[in-house]
Parts: structure tokens; C-alpha cells; sequence
């Protein structure tokens, strides 16, 4: 069978499974897997800490001039965030650093500037409604072992209630940790029982957060922006449930909250049909 047979084949597998045709056309599609981790492709037992490079090698830092915050590459060429850091910054200020393992040495894979940064169009300032944004690199990236994107989740998915991971360069309290960055397993809840533990105005519908509430000590210093992730088992690759909508430090007893994905994945999707999008 010529190529372009098989990829006829596997792009109808793909509209046959996921069901996007109907609403958004045809995405463009790749021939390569998201959501899986470097340990795992190669074989190795999983570990909890992210003590081998790149573990998540989708996670990405943003710098805006002013401060650096996390993201999750999508495609080849958009990364998720939150809205608020990126609002209103002109888009010379961003950079991009791909294949990050060590912060505090400034290594980095790959620097990227940036070409364009959607804001999602619901974005509400003062209550942190709807805080995600797009950021669109200027060129494709080569994906690698360092390199490589996340899945989107599916309708359906219900994460909150569960255990969920989180991967950040500043998770533990030891001083250590913050070059590094670490993985959490945190249980999570959803809006409701967020805000009733919080009594917090921006607990929108749309998000959700991560349980004991008040016991900041937990989770320390997550960035905003960082990735919440969910996987139906370690067969299963990663899906990009949440992004951390509000950082947080040891001393607060606010507890971290997410934007919940699933609640705008028309908007992304729409967004990033035209890039290279893996399975
Ligand atoms: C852009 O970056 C510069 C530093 O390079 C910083 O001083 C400035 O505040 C940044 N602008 C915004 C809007 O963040
Ligand atoms: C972390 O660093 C601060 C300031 O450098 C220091 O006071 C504190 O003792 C350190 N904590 C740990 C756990 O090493």
C-alpha cells in the first residue's frame, strides 16, 4: 500500500474514533503519539520524580520579560497557558523554552520566538474567568524525546474526584527542587466543592482544584500555567485535563485551581486544526 493510501486509512481511523470531522474538518494529522513520556517509550519503569530528563517532554517555560511561567505543547507549533500572564504583553516580549530539564542552569533544548498569542475571547480579567491562552511558535518544532506534545482530553473524561499528576519546577518545599522539575500525584475536586471550601470569586464554573483545600503546604510554588494531568492507566498516554490558573507558595493557604480543558476545547481545537496534530 503507497503512503498516501495508509495515511488515508489512518486519518479515517483517526475521524472514525475521535469523532472531530463532523464538527471541525479534517485536522491535519501526524504520524506521531502525544502524551507518552520518555521513560516509557523507552521502556524504563516509570518513576514518580521527574529524575530523568524531560519526563514530560511537553512541558515547556514561557518567558514574558517579566517573570517565567509554564506551558504545555499542543502540536507542533501552539502551546497551552493561562491567560493572565500573557495578556496585554506585546508578543516580542515572549520566549519559549522547549526541552527545559534544569531552570537553574539555563539549559534548554530549543529557545522559540513567538509568532502570534491568542487570548481565549471569554477571558475575564477580574475573576480569572476562562484564563487560557495559545501561543503560537514561529516555526514548527522537530519532535524528540525532549520535545513532545500532550493530549487533549475527550468528552467525557471526568477527572475531578480523582487522582490527577502535576509537573512543576517548584513542587517540594526543599530549595533543591526548583531547578529540577518535580511530579505530584494530587487528588482533585471540582468548582463547586472547591468554592464552597474557598469562599474564592475566581472559582468560576470553569475551573477546578486540587484537595486538602487551605493546606497549602502540599503543593508549593506551582506556576501558573502548569500542566494537570490525567491518564486512564500507565498503558494510556497523558490528557492535558487543567492548567494552573493562579500560583501559589508554601505560605499560602489558598489551594491551587485549574482551568479545566475539556470546557474549551471547541475554542482550541479550532485554533490549532491547521498544525500537525499527533494521536
Ligand atoms: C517586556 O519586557 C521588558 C524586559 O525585557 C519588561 O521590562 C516589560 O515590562 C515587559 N512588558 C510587559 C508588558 O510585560
Ligand atoms: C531554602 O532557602 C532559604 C533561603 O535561601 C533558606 O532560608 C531555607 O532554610 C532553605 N530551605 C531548605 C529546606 O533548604
Amino acid at each position: 500500500m503507497s503512503t498516501r493510501v495508509s495515511l488515508f486509512y489512518f486519518s479515517l481511523a483517526y475521524v472514525l474514533c475521535f469523532g472531530d470531522a463532523s464538527f471541525f474538518g479534517i485536522p491535519k494529522l501526524c504520524l506521531c503519539r502525544c502524551g507518552l513520556v520518555q521513560t516509557e517509550r523507552q521502556g524504563i519503569l516509570f518513576r514518580k520524580t521527574a529524575d530523568v530528563p524531560s519526563q514530560f517532554p511537553w512541558v515547556v517555560t514561557i518567558n514574558t520579560g517579566n517573570r517565567v511561567v509554564q506551558g504545555s505543547l499542543l502540536t507542533d507549533q501552539h502551546i497551552i497557558t493561562a491567560a493572565e500572564p500573557v495578556y496585554g504583553v506585546p508578543i516580542t516580549n515572549l520566549t519559549v523554552n522547549l526541552g527545559v530539564y534544569d531552570r537553574c542552569r539555563g539549559y534548554s533544548a530549543l529557545n522559540s520566538d513567538v509568532s502570534e498569542v491568542t487570548i481565549n475571547p471569554s477571558y475575564a480579567p477580574a475573576n480569572l474567568n476562562n484564563n487560557l491562552a495559545l501561543i503560537k511558535l514561529r516555526y514548527p518544532v522537530t519532535f524528540s524525546d525532549s520535545i513532545s506534545p500532550v493530549c487533549l482530553p475527550y468528552y467525557g473524561l471526568q477527572e475531578y474526584d480523582q487522582v490527577c499528576w502535576t509537573a512543576s519546577w517548584a513542587l517540594s518545599s526543599a530549595n533543591a527542587s526548583t531547578c529540577i522539575p518535580r511530579v505530584a500525584t494530587v487528588p482533585t475536586l471540582p468548582a463547586a466543592g472547591c468554592y464552597h471550601g474557598t469562599n474564592d470569586d475566581t472559582v468560576t464554573q470553569d475551573k477546578a482544584c486540587f484537595v486538602p483545600l487551605g493546606a497549602g503546604s502540599i503543593l508549593c510554588n506551582i506556576d501558573i500555567g502548569a500542566p494537570v494531568l490525567w491518564r486512564f492507566s500507565s498503558s494510556f498516554p497523558y490528557r492535558l485535563v487543567g492548567v494552573i490558573s493562579s500560583s501559589t507558595t508554601c505560605e499560602d493557604t489558598k489551594t491551587p485551581l485549574y482551568t479545566r480543558v475539556i470546557d474549551h476545547i471547541t475554542w482550541i481545537r479550532d485554533v490549532i486544526q491547521s498544525d500537525c496534530n499527533c494521536i
